[in-house]
Parts: C-alpha cells; sequence; structure tokens
C-alpha cells in the first residue's frame, strides 16, 4: 500500500488529487495537513470523512511538529506540497502569508522529510516562476524570472527543494504546470470567477486590454500527471505539465458567456492588474518522453467545468460571502 502525506489537500488542486487517488487507486492511504485558510474547504473532501483510506490534520506546514508527528506516525512513502498561498492578486495587496507558507512551509517540510525516510518528494511549483514570454515557451532549464510576490516565493521554494536533492540526496522531483481548471477551485480565480458571477447577472472584470494569455490545464490531466510523475520521473528532475490550450482572456471570457448564454455586456474591462505577466508558456517534450500528456479535450472540460459550477451553486455561493466579498469590494474593481 502507497501512503501519501499531502499538504493543502482541502485547496483546489490538493482536493481533486485527493479524489483522483482515492477514486482510483484502492490500495493507498492519504494523509492530509492542511490550515485551513479561506481558500481550504473541508466540504472538497466530506465523501472521504469515514474513509479508513483518508486521515486528516488540520495544521500548518510552517509547524515541524505536527509535520515530525506525521512522518514518525505514518512513514509516507510520498510527500506531495501542494500548500501554498495561490493567488497572485492577494500577493501584491499582502505578501506575508506568502513568504511564510510558500517558502518557510516548504523549508520545514524539506528539513523534516530530511530527518525521515521519504521515496519521494515532490514541489508543486508553477509555470509563473519561469515569468512572462512574448514568443516561444519555456523549458526546464531556462533561468527563472519570477514577476510577482506569488510567483518570487514559488521560485523560492522551488530552488529550495532543489538544494535539498544537490546537498543531502533528498528524492526531491519539482513540477511546473499552467493554470488549471475544474471543479473546486476558489472563486477569486479567471475561470470560477467568470462562471459564477455570469450565473449571477454580474459583470466580469477583464484586467488590462483582455489579451494576456494562459495555457489552460484541466485539473484531472494535472493530478493525473502529478501520479505519473511520482512513479515514473528522474529523482532531482523538473518536469512541466502544460494542457497545451493557450487562450487570451477574451476568449475565454467568450468561452463562458457564449456556454452561460449571457450577454456581451456583462464584459467590462477594469485597470490592468500591477505587473501583469503578459502570456505563459511551456514545452512539454520533457514529460512526454517520460510517456505521459493530457487526455482530456479543452472544450469538453469546459464544458463539463461550467456544468459542475451550475450544479454545485450551494459550493460557491457562500464562499462568494463574508469574508470574501469584503476582500473583494476592498480591493476591486471598479464595479
Ligand atoms: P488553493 O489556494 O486552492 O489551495 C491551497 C491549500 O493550501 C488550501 O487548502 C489552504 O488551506 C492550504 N494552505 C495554505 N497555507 C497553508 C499552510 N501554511 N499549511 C497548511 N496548509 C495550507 O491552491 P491551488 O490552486 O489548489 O494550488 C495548489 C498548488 O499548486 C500550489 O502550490 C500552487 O502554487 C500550485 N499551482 C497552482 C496552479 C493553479 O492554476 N491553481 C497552477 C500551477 C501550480
Ligand atoms: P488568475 O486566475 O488569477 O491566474 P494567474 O494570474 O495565476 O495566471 O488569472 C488568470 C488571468 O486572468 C490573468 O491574466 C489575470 C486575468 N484576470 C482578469 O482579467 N480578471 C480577474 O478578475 C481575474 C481574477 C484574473
Amino acid at each position: 500500500m502507497k501512503k501519501y502525506f499531502i499538504t493543502g489537500g482541502c485547496g483546489f488542486i490538493g482536493s481533486n488529487f485527493v479524489h483522483y487517488i482515492l477514486r482510483g487507486k484502492q490500495d493507498a492511504l492519504v494523509i492530509n495537513l492542511d490550515k485551513l485558510t479561506y481558500a481550504g474547504n473541508l466540504k472538497n473532501l466530506e465523501q472521504f470523512e469515514n474513509d479508513e483510506r483518508y486521515i486528516f490534520y488540520h495544521g500548518d506546514i510552517c509547524d515541524q511538529q505536527i509535520v515530525r508527528k506525521i512522518f514518525v506516525d505514518h512513514k509516507p512513502d510520498y510527500l506531495i506540497n501542494f500548500a501554498a498561498e495561490s493567488h497572485v492578486d492577494r500577493s501584491i495587496g499582502k505578501p506575508d502569508d506568502f513568504i511564510q507558507t510558500d517558502i518557510f512551509g516548504a523549508f520545514t517540510l524539506l528539513e523534516t522529510a530530511r530527518e525521515h525516510n521519504i521515496d519521494r518528494f515532490i514541489q508543486i511549483s508553477t509555470d509563473e516562476v519561469y515569468g512572462s514570454i512574448e514568443k516561444g515557451s519555456f523549458s526546464e532549464t531556462d533561468p527563472l524570472m519570477p514577476r510577482n510576490p506569488y510567483s518570487a516565493s514559488k521560485a523560492g521554494a522551488d530552488r529550495l527543494a532543489y538544494s535539498y536533492f544537490a546537498t543531502y540526496d533528498l528524492p526531491v522531483i519539482i513540477t511546473r504546470a499552467s493554470n488549471n481548471f475544474g471543479p473546486y477551485q476558489f472563486p477569486e480565480k479567471l475561470i470560477p470567477l467568470f462562471v459564477t458571477n455570469a450565473m449571477e447577472n454580474e459583470k466580469l472584470p477583464i484586467y488590462g486590454d483582455g489579451k494576456n494569455i494562459r495555457d489552460w490545464l484541466y485539473v484531472s490531466d494535472h493530478c493525473a500527471a502529478i501520479q505519473y510523475i511520482a512513479d515514473n520521473g528522474v529523482i532531482g528532475e523538473i518536469y512541466n505539465i502544460g494542457g497545451g490550450n493557450e487562450l487570451t482572456n477574451l476568449e475565454i471570457t467568450d468561452i463562458i458567456l457564449e456556454e452561460t448564454n449571457k450577454p456581451n455586456s456583462l464584459k467590462k474591462f477594469v485597470q490592468d492588474r500591477l505587473g501583469h505577466d503578459r502570456r505563459y508558456s511551456l514545452n512539454c517534450d520533457k514529460l512526454i518522453a517520460l510517456g505521459w500528456q493530457p487526455k482530456h479535450n479543452f472544450s469538453q472540460a469546459m464544458q463539463s467545468t461550467i456544468n459542475w459550477y451550475r450544479d454545485n451553486e450551494q459550493w460557491w455561493k457562500p464562499l462568494k460571502s463574508g469574508e470574501y466579498l469584503e476582500y473583494y469590494k476592498q480591493n476591486y474593481k471598479g464595479l
């Protein structure tokens, strides 16, 4: 039986990964350590609450005591570090928690892993560490040029993880994925924000000219890639994971308006994000050579994502009130 120590498992990608493992692999134990920030939601995993293959710890990856306890009590095979502060706009407003969780938290996990046996330490990094690219695509050997506090803190963790491989032989692998979309994504990120705003007949705030480009990766493809890399990847290596679906924000907006049957008048151009990266693009030849590529068709994945938000209003409506609404009102966007 494989034992997975997952951090940030109550967030968007982490919870999809737990679903992926526990639905697909019967013979697994998942131990999830999550601080339950605004982005962590127990509802994402409530169907596993009584599943003996799932154990939840409420705690902080910066707290070495709880991290050590998990290592001692469960002797995990794989540690997969999803936990992070993950929203660029928040990092521009207040970088503090990004430095603490994304860098110091990764350090705490690495340092504790070094005290114990572990088969794989997977650091979930991001394509944003490369910075913006006008033409062509980034390969794993390209220099890092992060341009906002989120991507800079992720770059710090990414290189720190590598240093634990180079210096201490910790079996680290680093993944750098492109923008994910799918169920359970907090409705502050582009796709769930625009889908849920459209459903509520609220404006869709497009930053700048709307021509920034992201490469969209369906979250279940991302989960499959992480699993594949954990099992087959080479220790000490970095793997880009892209969806191969580069679209401008305006193209994404048009798809959402069409699929939700809402008028163009919901589009609202607002002030641009500070330091807004123009384009992200990944060369994924290395992962293809390892034997993996995404399987989902983009249009179908978008359709099923939009259907999920349509069918799960009880999941996202409470998230768009209270603390989130206060934050949104204070920070955005001339609505
Ligand atoms: P998310 O914000 O939805 O979830 C983050 C989770 O981490 C939450 O459950 C939160 O409670 C938890 N967390 C935060 N601080 C913690 C701490 N100190 N200790 C323990 N738990 C803590 O993020 P996401 O979109 O699911 O991203 C997951 C990972 O994937 C992140 O490392 C992110 O940088 C990376 N990534 C995300 C994308 C994307 O498009 N969302 C793309 C590439 C890489
Ligand atoms: P986001 O989902 O925040 O991901 P990231 O910044 O990490 O790529 O944003 C995706 C793109 O959408 C990015 O170019 C910024 C843009 N955007 C908007 O135009 N309006 C919005 O309200 C948000 C949240 C994002």
